[in-house]
């Protein structure tokens, strides 16, 4: 999703919870008083109750309240791209949305990204290991999820829309460079099978 639409993006597209969430405890992490709101997602393929404080974004949410620190807090303002993740298959700046618009959906982080338990690379994440696309490591996850999202929307795109997938990414590393390397070598080695989980 480009730069600009993703900023736009709304969490609007409420899929219903799967299986029985298994109800889990109040957020670790930041002390808040004031209400909290119930929510009910997916994440990672796993169900999961929560508490959260009226206020909180996704991005809190993943970090503060869950632990899941491969998101990265770059801005927090929507300028940055290091917060991205899958949400209903989209990718979206979890700085930019709000956890209570999350229940009933579906969110993919960079946890959830290796297969195998985390044993085996997926090949987006070897891609950006092959292109050297990997400098301090702190756009990555945003990136890889960045290109997830747009093979899942797009298996064969062009190379302008590749350029416009990771326009929303900013890297002070790499030069783009190996990061296109790493695109297109997603492009040419992902197949439907590797795509098919973030779909759940
Ligand atoms: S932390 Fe969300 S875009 Fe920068
Ligand atoms: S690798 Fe350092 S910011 Fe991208």
């Amino acid at each position: 999703m480009a730069h600009a639409e993703r900023r736009k993006r709304d969490a609007s597209s409420r899929p219903a919870a799967g299986r029985r969430a298994a109800k889990a405890g109040p957020p670790a992490g930041r002390v808040t008083s004031g209400p909290a709101t119930s929510v009910s997602f997916r994440l990672n393929g796993v169900p999961f109750e929560r508490e959260v404080p009226v206020g909180w974004t996704l991005l809190e949410l993943l970090r503060e309240g869950l632990g899941f620190t491969g998101t990265k807090c770059g801005c927090g303002i929507g300028e940055c791209g290091a917060c991205t993740v899958l949400l209903n298959g989209e990718a979206v700046n979890s700085c930019l949305v709000l956890a209570s618009q999350i229940d009933g959906a579906r969110v993919w982080t960079i946890e959830g990204v290796a297969p195998a338990g985390g044993r085996e690379l997926h090949p987006v994440q070897r891609a950006f290991v092959e292109s050297g696309a990997v400098h301090c490591g702190f756009c990555t996850p945003g990136m890889v999820m960045s290109v997830l999202g747009l093979l899942l929307k797009n298996p064969n795109p062009t190379e302008a829309e590749m350029r416009s997938a990771i326009d929303g990414n900013l890297c002070r590393c790499t030069g783009y460079a190996q990061v296109m390397d790493a695109l297109r070598r997603s492009v040419s080695q992902v197949s439907d099978s590797d795509l098919a989980k973030f779909r759940s």
